[in-house]
């Protein structure tokens, strides 16, 4: 696990260390707009990453001063737009499958959000499953400044997240707001100053990879999918999620017990079981 290896290949970067995998937007000279080619190296470096053993948890931020500005205006709308409707679909259906593997991708994933974050970079960020972003961000989601709605799904992010008038004011003006905002709004979980963004984000990261990796994934997907459940139909998912996770990992959590009630050598009320042993 405490292998470190890199890799960066045009728009993605990428280093694997101590259980962490640090992916970047790596499109600074454009400030990280997410290009056609972009989309597919991420689903790529995603693919690759998933079910590596030293990939515990994955965080994805990017280099230079953006987080990612949004679809690149020219690349991704203007050319494809300009090959007919079967390249609009192809790149819309590229951007959205590596944002969809992300919301559902087997470890905790968070966004450190270090810089501007636009439009389409609402996807992935609420793909990922924390945020945090540095005070000195800066988000917006600038469609209505070029004349078009907020699409591929950053309408329903700023509904999920914000309250109404939150998310109509900043749908209807496209006014810039900076991370603490971002964080009042809800939008992050919190923002700190950009110099200690990632000692916060490495801190989270380190509690996650103290966890039960069985609990995590379905803790995750727990939340998301119950979020559009009944209160029934919730409890019944839940019982079987539990179940399929007891199956997965029989012994984590049948140790989890021991090593409170049998040994007394932790407390779960006040952190995780040893996991090592
Ligand atoms: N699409 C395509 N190219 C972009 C994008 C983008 N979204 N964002 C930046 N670039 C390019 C610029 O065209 C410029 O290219 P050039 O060097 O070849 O001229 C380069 O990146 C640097 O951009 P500047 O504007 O010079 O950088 P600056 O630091 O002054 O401003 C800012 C940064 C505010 C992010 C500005 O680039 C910007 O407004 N970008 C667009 C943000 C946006 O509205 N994105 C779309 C959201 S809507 C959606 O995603 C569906």
């Amino acid at each position: 696990m405490t292998e470190k290896t890199s890799e960066t290949e045009d728009s993605v970067a990428f280093d694997v260390e101590g259980g962490i995998a640090w992916v970047r937007f790596n499109r600074p000279a454009k400030r990280n707009s997410m290009s056609p080619t972009l989309n597919r190296r991420m689903m790529q470096v995603l693919d690759e990453l998933e079910f590596r053993d030293d990939v515990c948890v994955l965080v994805l931020s990017g280099e230079g001063a953006a987080w990612s500005a949004g679809m690149d205006l020219k690349e991704y709308f203007r050319e494809t737009e300009a090959n007919g409707l079967g390249a609009v679909r192809r790149a819309q259906s590229e951007a959205y499958g590596w944002w969809r593997r992300l919301r559902w991708y087997r470890v905790p994933t968070i966004a450190m959000v270090n810089g501007w974050c636009f439009g389409g970079g609402y996807g992935p960020l609420f793909a990922c499953d924390l945020a945090f972003a540095a005070d000195e961000a800066q988000f917006a989601l600038s469609e209505i400044n070029w004349g078009i709605l907020p699409g591929g799904g950053a309408t329903k992010v700023v509904v999920e997240l914000l309250s109404m008038r939150d998310a109509m004011y900043h749908a209807l003006t496209g006014e810039l707001i900076d991370g603490r905002k971002a964080a009042a709004w809800k939008l992050v979980n919190e923002s700190v100053p950009l110099s200690g963004l990632k000692a916060r984000v490495t801190e989270v990261a380190e509690v996650l990879l103290k966890k039960n990796p069985v609990a995590l994934k379905a803790t995750k997907d727990a939340i998301r999918r119950v979020a559009e459940m009944t209160y029934d139909n919730a409890e019944d998912y839940l019982v079987r999620a539990q179940e399929a996770a007891n199956s997965f990992d029989n012994e984590g959590r049948k140790e989890g017990i021991r090593q409170f009630i049998d040994e007394k050598s932790y407390k779960p009320g006040l952190g995780a079981y040893d996991k090592a042993r």
